[in-house]
């Protein structure tokens, strides 16, 4: 699918992995949605790249506030192609740790906003392609991105909650795809290693380096429009679809 002219929903977009997808697609001259909670970075963004990037104040986990926006997008685009799902957290808490057992509602918090907010989201704007006309000689009407992370696979220490929701979004990746397969929407998730985000910005640079020394090749962190270089390839090439695609510099975590 040719990104040009094609509306994008973007959540997370006002920092991080969704900037950098913002600012490519709008580069390429697609419309954009920036679905975020952080009001002033995501306007700020808004208002910098022109009026064909809009943003709206979303909580991803909350069904209201998903569809309001996903309907203002519509009225203001006058449809939904694309929508990239980056809005996500974690916690680094241990299952049984000093301060006793892991307390459930933050479990419960992450899986909220990575794996349920990720779903609710991608539900909303697939019954938006779902009615519209095809834009692709396959037939297709939409992507769907997701984001999870190598920490799926991988988890170290303290990562229970965070793990969980992503493993969630790469087990629910194949059969949304097989769902939304005769509506022609594709849906991939990509899975990144460390990539160098506001996350590493506070971090020591000793830090940033040992765990650079980490990656397989090359060692260093990711940055965030090689994120967003893999995002255009999954929209662009129309026979990617169900899969879950590591970068990650081939690095492999350790348990800490
Ligand atoms: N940076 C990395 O190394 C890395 C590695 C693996 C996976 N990821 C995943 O990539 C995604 C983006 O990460 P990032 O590093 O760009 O993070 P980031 O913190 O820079 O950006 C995340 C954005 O999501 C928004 N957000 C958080 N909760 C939200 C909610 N409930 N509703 C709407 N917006 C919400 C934040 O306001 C923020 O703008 C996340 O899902 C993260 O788990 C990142």
């Amino acid at each position: 699918m040719d990104i040009k002219n094609k509306v994008a929903v973007i959540t997370g977009g006002a920092s991080g992995l969704g900037e950098a997808t913002v600012r490519r697609f709008a580069g390429i001259g697609a419309k954009i949605a920036i679905f975020d909670m952080n009001e002033e970075r995501g306007s700020a963004i808004a208002k910098e790249l022109g009026t064909d990037v809009i943003f709206h104040k979303v909580d991803v986990a909350d069904e209201e506030s998903v569809q309001a926006a996903i309907d203002a997008t519509v009225a203001t685009f006058g449809a939904i192609h694309i929508c990239c799902n980056y809005a996500g957290l974690g916690n680094a808490i241990k299952t049984v740790g000093k301060d006793g057992a892991f307390p459930l509602d933050a479990f419960k918090f992450v899986i909220n906003v990575n794996l349920i907010g990720t779903f609710n989201v991608l539900r909303l704007a697939a019954e938006v392609m779902s009615k519209q006309d095809p834009v692709t000689e396959d037939g297709g009407r939409g992507v769907i991105i997701n984001t999870a992370s190598v920490a799926a696979y991988e988890g170290q220490m303290g990562q229970a909650a965070y793990s969980a929701s992503k493993g969630g979004v790469i087990g629910m990746t194949l059969p949304i795809a097989r769902d939304l397969a005769q509506l022609g929407i594709r849906v991939n998730t990509i899975v990144p290693g460390l990539i160098h985000t506001p996350l590493f910005d506070s971090a020591p640079k000793k830090v940033v380096e040992s765990l650079s020394a980490t990656v397989l090749n090359p060692k260093r962190l990711g940055r965030p429009d090689e994120i967003a270089h893999l995002a255009q390839y999954i929209v662009e090439n129309d026979y990617t679809n169900g899969e879950c695609i590591r970068m990650d510099g081939g690095i492999r975590m350790q348990p800490r």
